[in-house]
């Protein structure tokens, strides 16, 4: 529950992962309508940062009954594709552990300057790329809000929460290394030795996963393929044998959708990545390389045009929370 813990102009500070999935195979369609999925997911390198403060009238703005009324505001570099105010992930998160905590249960007040929680958002992540960037953002929302409102849910509580907001949510939460099923939500965290560095290579039209989706229902059948060696070369910290094992049952339609992925994933082996892999949904495709010297001998063998690229690596934890506190009490 909220309590007054939190002194005028603190603000908290959450910094959130990009994910990769290593292996994706659809198992087929499921009653709710979403795919059953058996996938491999790994935090990587590029981060969203969340920062989340309480603004409004002195001692009243930061009083609990008016807190119960207060708006969520959103503010963040204009970027093209991202979602704005309400319809933002971040956003749709905040309210729900909001409501789910008790912190808000009434309509937000009128005033321009009435009591508010203002997420200032900082965007690395591709948006629609296939790499969580939304997800992310809810998960940070969720972990920043929980501390800042002081509602002490557990993580798993969180993680419950994200899954209502999208498949990518929970695992965003908890970061790291994991095998998921069902929709991408029921997760295990599998052990992974050392780091591994990426070139993603990125994309500037967002491909929808919906439509990803709904490709795969007209094209594709269900795939029985399994993640063991994926989960091997991850254990024997060997960027070959993970190359070669990489695996995405998605590629398939969004390449229908896009025949110029499969090229540009094509462009990545012959510049000497270990392996290729279409992110996620896409459209960012992703090339192993054994080290960041290697992936930039890979970046410069592309030919000139190929698109941004950005070199990360994975694992790279779960959001990181930095509390600062500033202003008067
Ligand atoms: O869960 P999320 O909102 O990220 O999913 C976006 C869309 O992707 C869903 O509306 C659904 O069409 C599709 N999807 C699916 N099966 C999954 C995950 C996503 O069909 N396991």
């Amino acid at each position: 529950m909220a309590s007054e813990s939190i002194p005028h102009g603190a603000h908290i500070t959450v910094r959130v992962p990009a994910k990769v999935n290593l292996f994706l195979s659809v198992r087929g369609i499921r009653e709710d309508g979403y795919h059953e999925l058996t996938t491999v997911l790994q935090t990587v390198g590029v981060f969203d940062e969340l920062r989340v403060s309480l603004a409004g009238p002195p001692g009243r703005g930061q009083h609990p009954a008016a807190r119960r009324h207060m708006r969520l505001e959103l503010a963040h570099d204009d970027i093209a594709g991202l979602p704005v105010a309400s319809e933002n992930l971040a956003v749709r998160a905040g309210l729900a552990l909001a409501r789910s905590a008790g912190v808000i249960d009434g309509a937000p007040h009128e005033r321009e300057d009435g009591p508010r929680t203002v997420l200032e958002l900082d965007k690395a992540i591709p948006v629609a790329g296939g790499m969580a960037g939304g997800s992310a953002d809810a998960a940070a929302a969720l972990v920043a809000l929980n501390e800042l409102w002081d509602c002490a849910l557990p993580r798993e509580r969180l993680k419950e929460l994200g899954a209502d907001l999208g498949s990518d949510v929970p695992f965003c939460v908890v970061g790291g290394t994991a095998l998921a099923t069902g929709r991408g939500t029921a997760l295990a965290q599998v052990l992974c030795r050392g780091e591994f560095t990426w070139l993603a290579l990125l994309d500037d039209e967002p491909l929808s996963t919906a439509a990803v989706y709904r490709e795969w229902d007209d094209r594709c059948a269900p795939s029985e393929v399994e993640p063991d060696a994926v989960l091997q070369a991850l254990r024997a910290r060997d960027p070959e044998a993970l190359g070669a094992a990489l695996h995405n049952d998605l590629e398939a339609a969004a390449f229908a959708l896009r025949p110029d992925l499969a090229e540009r994933k094509r462009l990545l082996l012959d510049a000497g990545a270990f392996g290729a892999v279409l992110s996620g949904s896409g459209p960012t495709l992703l090339g192993l390389a054994a080290d960041p010297a290697h992936a930039r001998e890979i970046a410069a063998r592309l030919p000139l045009g190929t698109g941004r690229t950005v070199i990360a690596t994975s694992p790279a934890g779960g959001p990181e929370l930095r509390r600062e506190v500033g202003g008067e009490r």
